[in-house]
């Protein structure tokens, strides 16, 4: 796994979290584990790790590589979040990356602040310190042209394109009684018309060389209903069913097309008290506590969890873009810590 001195910071608990007792945590995760049948396999985890001196390295034996060595990839939504996670996860891999974020207002409608592009500056800072090159480029999805100029900017220091994600995307916490004409439309444009335009603009560089890896990022929400936000599960079934379209019709020019889609994961998109609002029952009277909506978050995930971390969606990026998903195309993969065994398969 990662060094923890290379994950961005993650957001700090609010104070209430904080003094939440960590044994009541553990005694809850034993419990999980023990009812999900976890305790044989954990236990095997509890071997030491083996030392250096009881596995030696080969000798001659070449440096590690990473799963995408010598590749580059194009993340939107790169200034923070779960597209920096991508772009350093990425970089990791080997691969040099071009982070598009629009790094300022995307909709007034949002529950959280925008992001700037001094998150962007720093998304650069950290993949260029871990030694891979980093382009920069400041946009907005929801146009095209801007995303196939990214593109050529790509393939002109890069020298091609192996991989895309269609990453950046934003909430409107209003109900289907309540969302504005313009809070519709700026959902559905940024997340699915967004997402299609940065396929769109990837595919002349992707088909020439027949190889190419698209990824976006969907959503739990994307497959099952939740009285929370009706314009983002619209966006995100969208996004799954032009994911499942695109593959059946790019693979015959070399590219694979997957969703990922987590449950809530740790960032200014979940955490913020809109969308708090939103996410606790309606019993709950004027501004909830963070504490109050994770715990009824926690509630809803058979691993115990409130949400899940950016890296933990990287991870399942990264081997969607690697050689090993070959063959893997047309589908989309949860991230949700158990919450997406209640849907159908
Ligand atoms: N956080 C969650 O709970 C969660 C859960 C499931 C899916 N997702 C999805 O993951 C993706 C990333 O979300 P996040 O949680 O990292 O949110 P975030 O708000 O932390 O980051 C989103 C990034 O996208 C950028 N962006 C927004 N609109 C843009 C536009 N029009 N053009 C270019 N860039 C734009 C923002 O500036 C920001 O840097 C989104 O598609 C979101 O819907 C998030």
């Amino acid at each position: 796994m990662q060094d923890d001195s290379d994950l961005p910071p993650a957001l700090p608990p609010s104070p209430d979290e904080a003094d939440e007792p960590r044994e009541g945590r553990r005694t809850v995760f034993a419990a999980l584990g023990a009812a999900a049948g976890l305790a044989g396999l954990t236990a095997g985890c509890a071997a030491p790790p083996l030392s250096a001196a009881s596995s030696p390295a080969l000798p001659n034996a070449p440096a590690p590589r990473g799963r995408l060595e010598g590749q580059s990839v194009l993340v939107t939504g790169a200034a923070r979040g779960i597209g920096r996670a991508i772009c350093l996860a990425a970089a990791r891999e080997g691969a040099d990356v071009l982070g598009f974020d629009i790094a300022g207002p995307a909709s007034r409608h949002v529950g959280s602040p925008p992001s700037t592009p001094g998150d962007l500056a720093e998304t650069e800072r950290l993949v260029q310190s871990l030694g891979r090159r980093f382009l920069s480029v400041q946009g907005d999805v929801r146009s095209r042209p801007a995303l196939a100029r990214a593109v050529d900017q790509a393939v002109g220091a890069f020298g091609k394109l192996d991989g895309v994600v269609a990453n950046a995307g934003i909430m409107v916490p209003e109900g289907i009684a309540e969302v504005s004409d313009e809070g519709w439309r700026d959902v559905l444009d940024v997340n699915l018309t967004g997402t299609a335009n940065t396929f769109r603009a990837a595919i002349p560089a992707m088909a020439a060389r027949r190889r190419g890896r698209m990824v976006a990022i969907a959503s739990v929400l994307g497959r099952m209903g939740a009285p929370i936000s009706p314009q983002y599960n619209a966006s995100k079934w969208g996004v799954i069913g032009l994911v499942k379209s695109a593959a059946l019709e790019l693979g015959g020019r070399g590219i694979t097309v997957n969703a990922v889609s987590p449950t809530g994961v740790n960032t200014a998109l979940l955490r913020n008290a809109r969308q708090y609002a939103a996410v606790t029952p309606r019993a709950v009277p004027g501004r909830v506590p963070e504490s109050v909506a994770a715990a009824a978050s926690r509630a809803l995930h058979p691993l115990g969890v409130p949400w899940v971390e950016p890296e933990d969606v990287a991870a399942m990026v990264m081997f969607l873009l690697s050689e090993e998903a070959r063959y893997v195309s047309g589908a989309s993969f949860d991230v949700t810590a158990g919450l997406g065994g209640i849907y159908t398969a």
